[in-house]
């Protein structure tokens, strides 16, 4: 949600500013803008609502210079996608420029005080308050300054860094805001500098040799260099060409560590697929291999992970699991709790995060809390694992981004390593935290009952995973035909009991994000209580059905959805026979044991709602009003 890019160096800094912005365009947002400094001409600000296609073309048609400079992708919160709204926003009489990603709750306050000392706002958003607050404290710090120069005159002055007025300016204001922040900020006075802060958005610097850069998160910073300093909450930097500053916002200078980005260029590319969300749905067999790597213990039947900071010991302890999460993470986690409670008798509560938050549970001794995102960015995530952990309770991550705020503020975790996912509808990332549960489920059943036997058999049934999805994915042109069978649906449903439940609601999303079309994910024996009513000539349903314990009572579903003359597609195993003298299009997926089912099932459904998006032209990858990571209530 919203994209932050900054440069300072000797190149020019529309090249890294647009490039980073593309970059970033998966997050979601729907209008953008930069803004570059040069000595000569002073500022060049340019924005465009709509695509970063748009604004590139402004540039071309009249270029900007500049060495120094900053971009933003937004999604709108305070007023709607209008240039005036779009960042950065001017701060006083165009002493300076702000971007900023977040949301600043005392806007409203803060902009009737600054109004009275003058102020003009331009614009509709939160933003602007930033930009003219910290203009306001600019003036009082000058005037402060003033009586300084007649101390240093009078003997009790010392010698400062140029850049010291410009940290003390937005200090001062970023001591008001409520609310949260990633921003940076320019100086009409200092072209060679930038100013960040961070607090509850992300914000990276990039060390170049003699540049800097500024990010929202890695991606951009791929084919430009690989040393990363992840900011974190309160920390404030100063970027000019040759260094990189970072103090606290409370307290004083803070020793920065510089890390190894890991993203390669292949990662961040499209390569031979037409949008990011196919090719991370064809890259799950090998993401899915990434997440297994050096995680199978055949010696122990059981699964090994590095970053729990759990001994054994504590973690036979644990009597309850919480898993918490939103959107499609959340039906992860419901995975999640029929195989933890399956394979390893420990009961499991699902939680929506930003219900949790809020919640204020009895939550007993030895529960544990695992908070399950893609981002690590996730704010109502976030704030309920915070919550969990200002109570005391040990609390993990299952995350996919290193680096993230969710992963560095949680006690320990695992990691996904399905590689960066930039299509906005999440698919491979899916899949690899339901395979962590899977693992997670085997290890913590080892540490109880689970017998030897028992792990090996899972341990050996994941090894066989990838090969599945492999080939579910053969199923691509299948899905395509279907897609294009039932392209005028307006109405969808998605049936499936125990397991292959939560594929029924993931299934159900990824159709009406990308696609438009209203689905409704639901358990097939509870459809009976309600949504049968929906059942026509003209609303399909999906049942997802392989082989389980339930196979004959979904079989019975489905006749009472053919009894009322509703079309079904059925996604069965393969020479399932009794399904096809029933339903009007069968989607075969290979025959696989029921705890690995959630992980193949569910691909038919990511490419169904992948081709009825197309066929549609649907912007895939950018679907209208998402952001990829939501940082926002
Ligand atoms: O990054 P997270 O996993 O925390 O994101 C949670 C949801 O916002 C996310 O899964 C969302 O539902 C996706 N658009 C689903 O495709």
């Amino acid at each position: 949600m919203c994209g932050i890019v900054g440069y300072v160096g000797p190149g020019k800094a529309t090249e890294f500013l647009l490039e980073g912005l593309r970059r970033l365009e998966y997050r979601g947002y729907d209008s953008c803008g930069v803004a570059t400094l040069s000595k000569k001409s002073g500022w060049s600000l340019v924005k465009q609502v709509g695509r970063i296609a748009g604004l590139a073309e402004k540039i071309h048609d009249s270029p900007i210079g500049g060495r120094t400079g900053v971009g933003h992708t937004r999604w709108a919160t305070h007023g709607p996608a209008t240039e005036p709204n779009a960042h950065p926003h001017v701060g006083g009489d165009g002493r300076l420029v702000v971007v900023h990603n977040g949301v600043i709750e005392n806007y409203q306050k803060l902009k009737a005080r600054l109004q009275g000392e003058g102020y003009v706002f331009r614009s509709a958003t939160d933003t602007e308050v930033i930009a003219h607050l910290i203009d306001s404290c600019w003036n009082r710090l000058e005037l402060d300054a003033a009586e300084a120069k007649h101390e240093i005159a009078s003997g009790n002055g010392a010698a400062h860094d140029p850049t010291d007025l410009l940290v003390e300016a937005v200090r001062c204001a970023l001591k008001q805001l409520r609310g949260t922040y990633g921003l940076a900020v320019m100086f009409r006075d200092y072209p060679d500098a930038i100013v960040a802060a961070r607090l509850g958005s992300p914000l990276v610097v990039g060390v170049g040799d003699g540049e800097h850069y500024l990010a929202s998160d890695g991606s951009p910073l791929v084919g430009y260099t690989d040393k990363i300093v992840y900011l974190a909450d309160s920390q404030i930097a100063v970027i000019t060409a040759d260094a990189l500053r970072v103090l606290h916002l409370e307290e004083g200078h803070v020793d920065h560590l510089v890390e190894k980005l890991e993203l390669q260029a292949q990662d961040v590319e499209l390569g031979p697929y037409p949008h990011y969300m196919l090719k991370e749905i064809f890259e799950q067999p090998e993401s899915l291999r990434n997440g297994m790597r050096g995680r199978l213990s055949f010696e122990d039947a059981s699964a090994r992970f590095g970053g729990l900071n759990l001994t054994p010991q504590q973690l036979r302890g644990v009597n309850k699991i919480i898993l918490t999460a939103c959107g499609t993470s959340w039906h992860a986690a419901l995975v999640g709790e029929y195989l933890i409670e399956k394979i390893a008798r420990i009961p499991v509560e699902v939680e929506y995060a930003s219900e949790l938050r809020y919640r204020n549970p009895p939550v007993e001794p030895g529960t544990l809390i695992f908070a399950i995102t893609q981002s690590g960015e996730t704010l109502d995530t976030l704030a309920a694992m915070r919550e969990m952990k200002r109570k005391g309770h040990p609390t993990l991550a299952i995350c996919n981004v290193v680096g993230s705020t969710i992963a560095k503020e949680a006690d320990g975790g695992i990691f996904l390593h399905a590689g960066p996912e930039i299509g906005v509808a999440s698919t491979k990332a899916y899949t690899s935290q339901v395979l962590v549960l899977t693992l997670l489920a085997l290890y913590l059943g080892r540490l109880r009952h689970l017998g030897y036997d028992e792990g090996t058999h899972i341990l050996k049934t994941l090894e066989r995973v990838p090969g599945y999805v492999e080939k579910a994915l053969l199923t691509d042109s299948e899905c395509r035909r279907i897609a294009a069978k039932y392209l005028h649906a307006t109405n969808i449903l998605y049936l499936g009991r125990q397991l292959n439940f939560p594929t029924a609601l993931e299934g159900a999303l990824k159709l009406k994000e990308i696609s438009y079309v209203h689905a409704e994910g639901y358990p097939a024996a509870e459809m009976k209580h309600g949504p049968i009513a929906l059942v026509d000539e003209e609303t399909p349903s999906l049942f997802i059905m392989p082989h389980s314990a339930v196979y004959e009572k979904v079989v019975a579903n489905v006749e009472e959805i053919k009894a009322r003359g509703g079309p079904v597609i059925a996604v069965v195993e393969e020479g399932d026979t009794q399904i096809r003298r029933l339903a009007d299009d069968v989607i075969e997926i290979p025959r696989v044991d029921e705890i690995v089912q959630p992980l193949v099932s569910i691909v038919p459904l990511q490419l169904l709602a992948y081709h009825i998006a197309t066929l549609k032209n649907r912007d895939v990858d950018k679907p209208r009003n998402l952001a990829k990571s939501v940082t926002v209530e």
